[in-house]
This record gives C-alpha cells, structure tokens and sequence, in this order.
C-alpha cells in the first residue's frame, strides 16, 4: 500500500511586523518595572528561545539569562499537571527577579508546576511573561503578568514554535493546516 503523504501549509496568524512590535512593548514595560533592578530570564526551553533573545535584547535594565528544559510526565492520572526537569537551570535564583519566558500557554500545567518549582527556591521576586495565550484551553490557573498577544485555539508554529520539530524558525506566528 502506498504511504500516504500528509501536506501541511502555514498561513500567518500575526507578521514579523506585528510581532516584533509587542515583543518592543513588552520590553519597554520590563525595563520600567525592574528600574533601578537587574532581571534574570528563564528561558523555557525550546519554544522560547527566540521570544526570549528578541526580549533581552530590548530591555533596558541589567539582563541575565539562564535555561530550562522540561516535559510533562506522560497521561497518566495520578502524575498530571507534574513536570520533569530534563535540563536544569546553570545558576541559582536565589534573591533574583526571575522573569520566566514562555512561548505560549495552554493549559497551564506546565507553568503551574514550573513556577511553584523556582518559587521553592526563593527567587526575590517572580513573573511569567509569554508570547501567546490561549485562555479557553486553561485547565489549571496561571497568573500571566507580560502576554504578547490571545489567541484562539488553532495549532500554532513558528517563532519558536513547532510541530513534529519542524517551523521554528518562521519569523512569523503562523497556523498550522493539515491537508
Ligand atoms: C509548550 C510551551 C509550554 C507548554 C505549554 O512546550 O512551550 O512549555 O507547551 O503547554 P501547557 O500550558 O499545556 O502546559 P512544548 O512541550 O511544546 O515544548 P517545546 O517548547 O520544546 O516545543
């Protein structure tokens, strides 16, 4: 039997242009709330890597960055809404302002667990800043201070983001269609 071969094609859900804008914004507003402080950012590894160095590179005040990487554990009930830490952070947050950087949230499982692991590590302050929200598909709560931009429920690539790896290099936000 021949394989079948699924097409795939990108549409842009929000430009370059757009983009890049509100990640100008949102920097400017970082920069005026963490006056006279220095930030750390915590990258969330691999979605935010380009949100989180077009971020840094806007802020004004003494920028810091550090890397995690983590995965849900699997579906099985007892373990939902956990995460694991599959790369840790190189430095301690300890007395920190820590800004977590995400590309987007979902249902919230993963920066819920995220953010009550770094709080146990007593950072002086902690904010979440994401690129994309998708507030219908909240399941657990999340407090988002810095959102780039709602979005609906569509399949989203690029900036970052991917699907089966592929797409994160668009410089756009782009929704995924499966023909
Ligand atoms: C995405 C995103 C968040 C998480 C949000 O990561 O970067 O970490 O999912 O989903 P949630 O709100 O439902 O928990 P993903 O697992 O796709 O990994 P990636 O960043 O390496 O692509």
């Amino acid at each position: 039997m021949a394989e079948q071969v699924m097409e795939e094609k990108v549409t842009v859900l929000i430009s370059e242009e757009e983009v890049d804008r509100r990640v100008r914004e949102i920097a400017k507003k970082i920069s005026e709330d963490y006056a006279g402080k220095s930030v750390r950012l915590v990258c969330v590894l691999k979605g935010s890597v380009f949100f989180t160095c077009e971020l840094a590179k806007r802020i004004t005040v003494p920028v810091t960055m550090d890397f995690i990487s983590c995965s849900s554990y699997g579906n099985g009930t007892e373990s939902m809404g956990r995460v694991k830490i599959t790369k840790d952070l190189d430095e301690p947050v300890k007395d920190k302002h820590v800004i977590v950087i995400e590309d987007i949230v979902d249902s919230g499982r993963t920066l819920n667990s995220l953010l009550a692991l770094l709080s146990t590590r007593k950072p002086a302050s902690l904010r979440l800043c994401t690129l994309l929200d998708k507030p219908d598909r909240r399941e657990v709560d999340v407090k988002v201070d810095y959102t780039g931009f709602q979005i609906e429920n569509k399949f989203v690539v690029g900036y970052g983001m991917d699907f089966d790896q592929k797409y994160r290099n668009l410089p756009f936000v782009g929704v995924l269609e499966k023909e």
